[in-house]
């Protein structure tokens, strides 16, 4: 194929379940790179055993070495400790950041002029420190949370209202943490605000949910969740290479956008060829613009400990 998309963590959870759906959807060759050599080597063949099967052309590869993701299109960077419950995802900072900074330095080598996509966690924390230390423009480096908090949000809100997920639009703004901010009065089924159409009591009960979304897999699972993680750094990755346009919620580094100057926090993006094309701008109600403040004040901390 003639695009290359490189998932750096591959041979883990999220990563392995971004390669298997780009090589599912056949949008690009995959190329797994893990220190963990052989498991990238051989999830990557497994991988690429399921494309017979489902008819897809894409190449899939996997090892520890760089060389072999040369010239990429799209980078997503998922390797990093994932939660154990009971944790939070800002107890992960420092062992994270430490890894942000081995792999950037490879991926820019490599790569120089690709789109990244980080997905380790703290999230927004470590957009920053990718931005930072890649030297990338803020249009190629856009994090994954959004997408995926919206995800569990229309699932919650298509459940309470017995309706397809696809009549549901959820809207997700702030850091990927305890802060985020659902926004109700932007969330809607068929165009209809979900305030006309649930009580208070339900919406908050929602609201919270999302909130607690990947604690409650956590806690589930013993580790934290892979599935629709991964399946949302991969819409990210096929709005990229079609050059849709699409808008989804995202972590991007904000100029004055929504109040917030050089930090990265989740708003809505135009995603397309050349990453982050534009930055959505809604006017919010007060206390939405004071919820999305203190999202910013919390990722701000975490910056602020890793010094970027
Ligand atoms: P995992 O432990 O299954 O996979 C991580 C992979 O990274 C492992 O295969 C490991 O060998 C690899 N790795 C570690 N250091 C590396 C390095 N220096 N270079 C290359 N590879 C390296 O973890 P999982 O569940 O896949 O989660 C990965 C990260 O994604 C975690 O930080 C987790 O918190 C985060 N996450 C973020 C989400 C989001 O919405 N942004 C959602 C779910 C997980
Ligand atoms: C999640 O939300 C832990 O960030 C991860 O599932």
């Amino acid at each position: 194929m003639n695009r290359k998309v490189t998932v750096v963590g591959g041979a883990g959870n999220v990563g392995a379940t971004v390669a298997r759906s780009i090589a599912e959807k056949e949008l690009a060759d995959v190329v797994i790179v893990d220190i963990a050599d052989q498991k990238a080597a051989g999830v990557a063949l497994d991988i690429l055993e399921t494309c017979p099967i489902l008819g897809s052309d894409s190449l899939v590869i996997g090892g520890s070495d760089y060389a072999q993701s040369a010239n990429s299109d799209v980078v997503v960077i998922t390797s990093g400790v994932p939660r154990k419950p009971g944790m939070s995802r800002d107890d992960l900072l420092n062992v994270n950041f430490n890894i942000m900074k081995a792999v950037t330095e490879q991926v820019v080598k490599y790569s120089p002029n690709c789109i990244i996509v980080p997905v380790a966690n703290p999230l927004d924390a470590m957009c920053q420190a990718v931005y930072k230390l890649s030297g990338f423009p803020r249009e190629r480096v856009v994090g994954m949370a959004g997408v995926l908090d919206s995800a569990r949000m229309r699932t919650f809100i298509a459940q309470e209202l017995r309706v397809s997920v696809e009549n549901v639009h959820a809207f997700v703004l702030g850091g990927h943490g305890d802060t985020m901010v659902p926004l109700p009065r932007l969330s809607t089924v068929a165009g209809i605000p979900i305030t006309q159409l649930l009580s208070q009591e339900r919406i908050d009960a929602i609201c919270k949910r999302t909130a607690d979304g990947g604690a409650e897999i956590t806690k589930l699972v013993g580790t934290s969740a892979w599935y629709a993680p991964g399946e949302s750094a991969a819409e990210m990755v096929e709005a990229i290479l079609k050059d849709k346009k699409k808008i989804l919620p995202c972590s991007a580094y904000l100029q004055g956008e929504y109040g917030v100057k050089n930090q990265y926090l989740g708003v809505p993006v135009k995603l397309g060829a050349k990453g982050m094309e534009q930055i959505i701008e809604i006017k919010l109600e007060p206390e939405e613009q004071a919820a999305l403040m203190k999202s910013a004040a919390a990722v701000k901390e975490l910056v602020d400990v890793i010094r970027m």
